[in-house]
């Protein structure tokens, strides 16, 4: 396959579809302008109306291994009997077991307990539960600016990353600490004006995501370790989006040679995860949910996502075809090309030259995303190919091109719909 784009975007039957569900869907924040036909081949797949697109945008990094993967639909076929989905912490089906026990061979040392759920957000939700169990006087939890947790009231208390997430949403208690190197200094005032029992957690991402791909500084994250191991405030480390790979080792935090107390999975792993070790057990009954650990299909799923990245070597791929994939951005003169792996970004000049570019790389068939500000974030699956990337170096570098001549303007109703390239998680 090769990226084709035959209509305006979006298509004649793209646009019907999607202009439905805008009209029923209350809460609809300016999809892409496409609607997947469910054809699609590694990292190619084909809208309604034909169009075929190449994806570095990976379903928000919760389509690791691509389309149609032949391991992944073999899993998918063995599912033919209803229900698929049981009350899984409560009823019990064999795919829980074999999840949580190909899980804790991939999550660091001592961290071999996990809680089920079905997101991202559920997953941040229940590691600080955990921790505010165990932290009984607390009374306020910290997180970073910039970081981004999740929607649910609990995590989006903790997310700094954009206003509009968060205007009218009271707030749990919380603190912000700075994402740079004064963040340890920031977190030692707070605990000899409150004393460290009352801090619940600190929660961070140690490369934030929706926030514009920001990678911590090392300094910070070796010195939150250390503060909190000493005053005994459990780390949560979120790795819903940056974890399972994505940056050519399983958890991003392994890149700063620390390890948490608890960490979030989700995305790449198909349903979420709060990671931790028997510290944190709590009673019966304190935290549960319906489908948690019951439904089956994406807990088969997330199963064989880690045995096929492991029986194909993907971390080590993903490492390589990332160096590979950052120099070719290098070589573009793009602006501040940064990331791991295959988490990579680079910034535009300003806000309105990032949302021309998603625009203009869409016409041409290739999916990226926004985040932060003014940034791209670059996310193909891991079974990408050197060609492929030459290809996506090659639309992105003549749409940068295009997007910066002075006075331009992308045409068409494209931006109606991707309100210009703004992400959402
Ligand atoms: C770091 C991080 N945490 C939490 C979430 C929330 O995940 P979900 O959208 O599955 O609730 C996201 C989503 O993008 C994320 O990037």
């Amino acid at each position: 396959m090769r990226p084709s784009i035959r209509t305006k975007l979006p298509g004649p039957k793209s646009s019907i579809i999607i202009n439905k569900i805008k009209k029923l869907n209350i809460a609809y924040s300016n999809p892409y302008p496409y609607v997947h036909n469910k054809k699609g081949e590694g990292c190619y797949f084909q809208d309604v109306d034909g169009n075929v697109f190449i994806d570095f945008a990976s379903q928000i990094c919760s389509n690791p291994l691509g389309y149609n993967n032949p391991e992944i639909n073999a899993v998918i076929k063995k599912y033919k009997q209803s229900p698929i989905k049981y009350g899984g912490q409560d009823f019990n089906v064999k795919e829980h077991l074999d999840l949580l026990e190909e899980l804790i061979t991939i999550t660091p040392k001592g961290l071999n307990r996990a809680f089920l759920v079905n997101s991202g957000a559920e997953a941040v939700e229940n590691c600080i539960k955990l921790a505010m169990r165990k932290q009984k006087k607390a009374k306020f939890g910290i997180s970073f600016r910039g970081d981004f947790h999740g929607r649910t009231i609990g995590a989006l208390s903790y997310t700094h990353s954009k206003p509009i997430q968060k205007q009218n949403f009271f707030s749990v208690q919380n603190k912000i600490l700075p994402f740079n190197e004064t963040g340890g200094e920031n977190l030692i005032k707070i605990i000899n004006k409150n004393g460290a029992s009352k801090i619940a957690f600190v929660l961070t991402e140690v490369i934030q995501g929706e926030g514009g791909y920001n990678i911590a500084p090392e300094k910070l994250v070796k010195k939150i370790r250390k503060i909190t191991n000493s005053y005994n405030i459990p780390l949560i480390v979120d790795e819903v989006q940056s974890g399972m790979g994505r940056t050519g080792k399983w958890w991003a935090h392994q890149h700063f040679n620390i390890s948490p107390d608890l960490m979030s999975s989700a995305k790449a792993l198909q349903v979420g995860a709060a990671v931790t070790s028997k510290k944190f057990n709590v009673e019966p009954g304190s935290i549960s949910s319906t489908w948690g650990g019951g439904h089956t299909l994406d807990l088969a799923i997330g199963l064989k996502t880690i045995q096929i990245i492991k029986k194909h070597n993907l971390l080590s791929h993903v490492t390589r075809l990332g160096s590979y994939l950052k120099k070719g951005l290098n070589n573009l003169n793009l602006e501040n090309v940064r990331g791991k792996g295959l988490m990579l970004a680079f910034d535009l000049k300003d806000k309105n030259t990032r949302n021309n570019l998603v625009i203009e790389s869409l016409n041409q068939g290739l999916v990226i995303l926004g985040c932060g500000e003014k940034s791209i974030r670059i996310i193909p699956p891991y079974i990408i190919s050197r060609k492929e990337i030459d290809k996506a170096l090659e639309i992105i570098d003549t749409s940068n091109k295009k997007v910066n001549i002075p006075g331009f303007r992308h045409r068409g109703k494209i931006c109606s719909y991707i309100q210009c390239g703004e992400s959402h998680t």
